[in-house]
């Protein structure tokens, strides 16, 4: 694929309606009471806005938030699926559940960063928006609702995609996180404007991209998280480019009982046995160093204050589960990023969120910190692990995208970059 897009800066926006994707799926307080948690994402957005802004561009901003069910009658289906009794659900809940989603306390935000007013369409193409739209004046914002409240979204309708396109002259996508997706405001609109990316989009592109396509070697990747299955296409892919790969999270117990150890009660896909000791072979076969746990704080329950003891790896006693990587571990995989050329991490080693089990992607976290690396952090958890222990200011590049960070690792298409012009 070529990452090799034409942006703002390659096209006239001067006086033009710029249509804008961004990712402002910021994440909530959980009460519903609006407030964004983590503006991060609203952040990164700043330097296109602000240059569209400056350049005398009408800016129409959009995103999605959340995943919003469109139609009571989906939103039924999907939480009898989810084992909900029916009369239990009703459509009040289900505009609730709407109301939770809109974009209100983006644009409060937004424009409080920008220090101006943010106008805030009741609609996405309905008839607020395209009046709104068809006012806006050079150097005005313009925020439309949430994308997904238009059931032709996901499904890249194009006739959605014709009716946001309409709205304005030029389509500039900034919205990184969602470049994985297909949908008509990431992907379908650029078939009826010329679409150019962001100052995040050409970042992201320029990191994440450059440490995959012609890294500093070597190349050590890091590894975690929960799932064997979830990793797959990243380490498939990685064995094809990285010098090092490093293994942990509570995928590393599904490779340890491949090769025959005990695992105890922790994490464990049965079914990805096989693949494992496919992957610990053909690293073997390609000169890729595979590092996997040798050591493991294990935990007698999955709780902040379970009890801790340190085994080796693959010698869980029965009754406990492995909950972090151990301390002869960390020293191993902090030595192999020492002396790396670039670091891609992606997964944390192991149940940061609780403090006892935190120390070894917190050691790894601070090992990248102290590296001259190049060190990529994928979005997602690892991102919030590197903020949450205080690493973040000391990385190269924290991805905005997480499932848009996984998929671009595993060498696939992203839709929401290819459909951009090339430069
Ligand atoms: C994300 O949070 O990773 C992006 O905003 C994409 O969201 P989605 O997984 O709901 O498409």
């Amino acid at each position: 694929m070529n990452y090799n897009k034409k942006t703002v800066k390659d096209i006239d926006v001067k006086g033009k309606k710029v249509l804008l994707r961004c990712d402002f799926n910021v994440p909530m307080a959980k009460d519903g009471s609006g407030v964004i948690t983590d503006d991060k994402r609203i952040r990164a957005a700043l330097p296109t806005i602000q240059y569209l802004l400056e350049q005398g561009a009408a800016v129409i901003a959009c995103s999605h938030m959340g995943k919003p069910v469109a139609t009571f009658d989906s939103y039924k289906k999907k939480q009898l699926e989810k084992g909900k009794d029916e009369a239990s659900i009703t459509e009040e809940k289900w505009k609730k559940s709407l109301q939770e989603l809109r974009m209100e306390p983006v644009a409060a935000r937004l424009g409080e960063l920008l220090g101006k007013d943010v106008i805030l369409a009741d609609d996405v193409v309905g008839p607020d928006a395209t009046a709104k739209a068809a006012a806006l004046q050079p150097g005005q914002i313009l925020l439309l609702q949430n994308t997904r409240f238009e059931k032709g979204e996901t499904k890249n309708d194009p006739e959605l995609a014709k009716k946001m396109a309409a709205m304005a002259e030029v389509y500039v996508s900034d919205a990184f996180g969602a470049v994985h997706r297909a949908h008509a405001s990431t992907a379908g609109v650029a078939d009826y404007l010329p679409a150019v990316s962001g100052f995040l989009i050409q970042k992201e592109l320029d990191f994440i991209g450059g440490a995959l396509a012609n890294p500093k070697r070597p190349l050590v990747a890091i590894l975690g998280g929960s799932k064997v299955s979830s990793k797959i296409g990243v380490i498939n892919n990685l064995l094809e480019i990285a010098d090092t790969i490093i293994i942990g999270g509570g995928m590393a117990y599904t490779f340890s009982a491949a090769q025959g150890g005990s695992v105890g009660d922790s994490l464990l896909e049965e079914d990805w046995k096989d693949y494992a000791n496919d992957m610990v072979k053909k690293a073997a076969d390609k000169g890729v160093k595979l590092l996997l746990p040798v050591d493991t704080v294990t935990a007698d329950k999955f709780a902040p204050d379970a009890d801790s003891q340190v085994v080796k790896a693959g010698q869980i006693p029965d009754g406990w589960q492995g909950l972090d990587i151990g301390p002869e571990t960390v020293k191993l995989y902090c030595d192999a990023v020492a002396d790396a050329g670039t670091v891609i991490w992606n997964g944390p080693m192991g149940v940061f969120e609780f403090e006892k089990f935190a120390a070894g992607t917190k050691a790894v976290a601070e090992a990248l910190s102290k590296t001259d690396a190049i060190t990529i952090i994928g979005g997602g958890d690892s991102a919030a692990a590197v903020q949450q222990l205080g690493y973040a200011d000391k990385m190269t590049h924290i991805s905005t995208g997480g499932g848009a960070s996984l998929e671009f690792m595993e060498g696939k298409e992203l839709p929401g970059v290819a459909c951009l012009l090339d430069a």
